[in-house]
């Protein structure tokens, strides 16, 4: 047998056929370009691997070479079967082949599928589709859990052949030494066909086998998760890979932005120009100058708790915000929102100083109180935050105010109230919470009282540790007007921006140079208020100053007014009135024959059509108009029964209005309560804060009712109130500040053309000697901080009644109607034994009487005793509209996870809010009277 010897024995390489695969853009076999990373597969013989150790590449590794014709390729790795290698530039002339050559032996040649000079890009399937491999600027590839930002993101697009400047194929010019390292041909890139700038391109870092090209994505460039990238040069394109792209979030945009700013164009922003030679408010409260080179938008500040306030201009005048709350309808409140966004973008205004959502419920004589959403933080939170959502949504910065635990005007800017920190997480904080969190709201105004001994606006605890650390509140906190005591102290607590003017952040520039507050703390303040204006489009959707639509708005001030009015007492069936049937009504008092009436201060509205009236300024608090809207109760009634005569008494003494009265079927009297920012009531009867001497309006209802069986007596007011006279008269609506349809509303409830729904946001107390305090702490004189202790903790509203047994004169959540309705099969389900503690309450509704009408169903919650928590908490409710004789399934849902945190307490330990083990009830009913509640059953949490 002949042995086999000699240079013939050794076999030569070999090639696979169609073993030419471009590494970066081409499935097998497709079409491989000049300068392109290649991979080349086939039988190479070689016993072990070889790497190319740097530039230059070798063209020849562990013996063997690959040649294109006379042109030798450089090689980046070569093993016994796969070769990766760059597709030489300079194949001009040569063969479309390629051989490999190991020992002097040489490889048939395979036939290479030459493309012409383009670019790839590396993909990640490696079949050069789909998501391409391309980066972001810190290294994470850009898909769809990665997006790059439209107008900010920087993509490295990692690719190859690129080809050499200074070496094209065309040329047929020798190639460089280093082929791979030279100066390459800067590509053109499309993102989603639209051109991207391309910052850089080049040989990536640390590589030896790919290229880099940096781009910016454009921002007009198409949003998705497929959106195609494609390099080209000349003509010669590359395949297409895809990146995953959305529009910017407000964040990323207010940081870029924050890059082109000069230090005093932030120091601009950081506080108000009110009172500045240039100053122009548009009439509002507040003005911050934008910066015009920047495209930064004037901000322009106003009042709009119960419509827009300030001196902008005649506005729709709704009803108090309270009677929104009474609406227990989120749905309601979010129309009630919409007219103030509406009327403020149109006014060209952008920051809305709404969303008052003090608790009251500690002090119900607050002269504030028409502005907030009653006691309970879970419906003034979920109120507030309905209305904050419709003003957002007019691109107006929203707020929320006045952060926090502002709840009573007398010595407003020196009250120091003392609170637990379970008390306060658990009452005032919440509502705070939820409103927060509920609408993503932009701007938060703290307050003008200390909190345990410091301001609200220098408040540490409350500004960083709570807002914006527990609940990562993103925008920026202004604070009330004149209510920032410091520069440094202030800054490094968390306040934002100084407002109306720059009494202490105009050292702010000084306090960062001198290292007292750090330069990434102004850079954050500004990044706030940026960041607020960009998430509600103050830069995408620019003022344009329109006319309001007077109309369509005042609808839905009536509609808001007809859904929050209570009716409180209803003896006999005395409403609704029978137009048919009634041939004569006294109306008594309050200039029913003209008006009804407003709250005052910041949140007073100028009505559309101008005051009915206005009667001074009165003391305290010695600077805030009475102004009575233009509605007419009067010709709203005489309207609606067109049979009877009607007549009017302006009640100024008892005597004259008794005896007509006595001469008619029935009387109406309307007792009004003027209220305003910068004083409480002295108590909560009918005290009359206007006239000098008062009218004793208690001993008018009690004249007239003397007179008149058929009385029924109409409350114009901001919140709960004592009435000496109640068991005398037959009926009592409680109207609210009813705003300018006031009038229509109250004589559509009147007369039954609209069937009351409102519930009670807020406790009526038998007495002020049932208050938590029953005499409001007082200033020992206008600078010196003087105490006032909130020892009943989270015990606000009804909760402080029910942990006292006090028996109050209307309950939290009470409200009749002209229908009856009922509740049945009543069961709790998914009752939670353990991990997930959420539960529903299931019933039927029945509408029982004669009339359509709604019902506010309320679900509250006994604690375990462990707990300490209250006797009962508000955890849900529904308000449902039922036809006579209908019937729903309800279903009320009640989320552990809900920012309400409807089944924890907070744990001063942990500093969390936690859920205790143990048995909970769960009541349903119709206010929070035990009266009116049944027990809907019991859960078991935990063992
Ligand atoms: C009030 C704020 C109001 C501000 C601007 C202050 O007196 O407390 O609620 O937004 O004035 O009018």
């Amino acid at each position: 047998m002949a042995s086999l010897t000699g240079a013939w024995a050794q076999p030569a390489p070999s090639i696979n056929s169609g073993g030419i695969v471009n590494a970066a853009s081409s499935a097998p076999g497709a079409p491989v370009a000049p300068g392109s990373i290649a991979s080349v597969y086939g039988n190479f013989l070689l016993s072990a691997p070889s790497w190319a150790l740097g530039i230059p590449l070798p063209t020849s590794l562990g013996g063997l070479s690959l040649a294109f014709g006379a042109v030798e390729a450089p090689l980046l790795y070569a093993s016994s079967g796969q070769v990766n290698l760059q597709i030489p530039w300079e194949l001009a002339g040569q063969p479309p082949a390629v051989t490999a050559t190991l020992a002097g032996q040489t490889s048939a040649p395979q036939t290479v599928n030459l493309a012409p000079f383009a670019p790839g890009i590396f993909s990640m399937n490696g079949q050069g589709t789909g998501p391409g491999a391309i980066l972001d600027s810190s290294y994470h590839l850009v898909t769809a859990s990665n997006p790059a930002a439209a107008g900010i993101t920087v993509i490295l697009i990692y690719c190859t052949g690129l080809g050499a400047v200074t070496n094209q194929p065309e040329t047929g010019a020798a190639a460089p030494s280093n082929p791979l390292a030279v100066t390459i041909t800067k590509p053109s890139v499309t993102i989603g066909s639209v051109p991207a700038q391309v910052l850089f391109s080049g040989l990536a870092p640390g590589s030896v086998g790919e290229y880099q090209v940096n781009a910016l994505v454009p921002s007009n460039a198409p949003t998705g998760d497929a959106v195609q990238v494609i390099l080209s040069i000349g003509s010669a394109t590359s395949n297409a890979v895809e990146i995953a792209v959305q529009p910017p979030t407000p964040d990323q945009r207010a940081d870029q932005l924050l890059t082109q700013m000069t230090q005093d164009q932030k120091i601009q922003l950081v506080y108000g120009a009110v009172g500045t030679a240039t100053a122009s408010t548009r009439g509002g409260a507040g003005w911050v100058p934008g910066i015009p080179q920047l495209g930064i938008p004037d901000l322009y500040l106003a009042d709009g708790s119960v419509g827009v306030g300030n001196g902008v201009g005649p506005a729709t005048a709704l009803p108090s915000s309270i009677a929104s709350a009474a609406s227990w309808d989120v749905s309601e409140a979010y129309k009630y929102g919409s007219v103030i966004g509406a009327e403020l973008r149109a006014y060209g205004m952008n920051v809305n100083l709404g969303g008052n959502v003090n608790l009251i419920g500690r002090e119900p004589r607050d002269g504030r109180t028409f502005e907030t959403k009653g006691e309970d933080p879970i419906l003034a939170g979920k109120i507030t935050a309905a209305h904050i959502n419709a003003i957002q949504a007019q691109h107006v910065i929203g707020g929320i105010k006045h952060f926090a635990l502002n709840d009573q005007e007398t010595g407003r800017t020196t009250a120091d109230v003392r609170i637990d920190e379970r008390g306060m997480r658990e009452s005032d904080l919440l509502a705070f919470e939820i409103g927060v969190k509920d609408s993503n709201v932009q701007s938060v105004m703290c307050s003008y009282n200390l909190v345990n001994d410091v301001y609200a606006c220098e408040n540490q605890h409350l500004l960083n540790d709570i807002l914006k650390g527990d609940w990562q509140f993103p925008g920026f906190v202004m604070s009330d007007w004149g209510a920032t005591h410091s520069t440094v102290a202030a800054a490094l607590a968390g306040l934002d921006q100084e407002q109306p003017d720059n009494a202490f952040f105009g050292s702010l520039a000084q306090a960062v140079s001198s290292g007292q507050v750090p330069q990434s703390r102004l850079d954050d303040m500004v990044h706030r208020i940026l960041r607020a204006m960009y998430a509600t489009g103050l830069f995408d959707y620019p003022a344009a100053i329109t006319p309001i639509d007077t109309t369509g708005d005042q609808a839905i001030a009536q509609d808001a007014e007809e859904q929050g009015a209570v009716l409180l007492k209803n003896a006999g069936g005395q409403l609704p009135l029978n137009a048919a049937a009634a041939k004569s009504i006294a109306i008594v008092g309050s200039h029913a024959d003209v008006a009804v009436l407003s709250g005052g201060g910041s949140a007073q509205v100028v009505p559309t059509g101008g005051p009915a009236l206005t009667e001074g300024y009165p003391c305290p608090p010695c600077w805030a108009q009475v102004i009575w809207d233009p509605s007419s109760p009067l010709q709203a009634i005489r309207a609606m029964a067109p049979n009877a005569t009607v007549q009017f008494d302006p009640g100024t003494n008892p005597a004259t209005p008794a005896a007509l009265a006595a001469a008619s079927q029935m009387a109406i009297v309307f007792v009004s309560q003027w209220t305003s920012e910068g004083m409480d009531l002295p108590s909560l009867n009918f005290t009359d804060a206007i006239h000098s001497p008062p009218i004793d309006q208690d001993a008018l209802v009690a004249a007239v009712a003397a007179a008149n069986p058929h009385t029924i007596v109409v409350m114009e007011n901001a919140g709960a109130q004592v009435m000496p006279w109640l068991g005398s008269v037959s009926a009592v609506l409680e109207a609210w500040f009813p705003g300018q349809r006031g009038g229509e509303a109250i004589a559509n409830i009147l007369f039954g053309a609209v069937n009351p729904s409102g519930k009670l946001p807020i406790t009526f107390p038998a007495s002020v000697n049932d208050l938590p305090r029953p005499v409001i702490a007082t200033p020992p004189d206008s600078t010196t901080p003087f105490p006032v202790d909130y020892s009943e903790g989270f015990n606000v509203g009804y909760k402080w009644y029910d942990s006292q047994g006090l028996t109050p004169l209307f309950p939290f959540g009470f409200g009749l109607s002209y229908t009856t309705f009922s509740f049945s099969n009543v069961a709790v389900v998914n009752n939670p034994t353990s991990g997930n503690p959420n539960f529903q309450v299931t019933f039927k509704l029945t509408n029982t009487g004669y009339v359509a009408g709604a019902e506010v169903a309320q679900v509250y919650l006994a604690f375990p005793a462990s707990t300490g928590e209250p006797p009962k908490r508000l955890v849900g409710w529904q308000k449902v509209f039922l036809q006579p004789g209908a019937a729903e399934q309800v279903t009320i849902e009640v989320d552990a996870n809900d920012s309400s945190h409807p089944l924890s307490y907070w744990d001063v330990n942990s500093n969390a809010w936690l859920i205790a083990p143990g048995v909970y009830t769960v009541y349903l009913g119709n206010s929070s009277s035990s009266a009116s509640l049944v027990t809907a059953g019991t859960l078991q949490i935990g063992s």
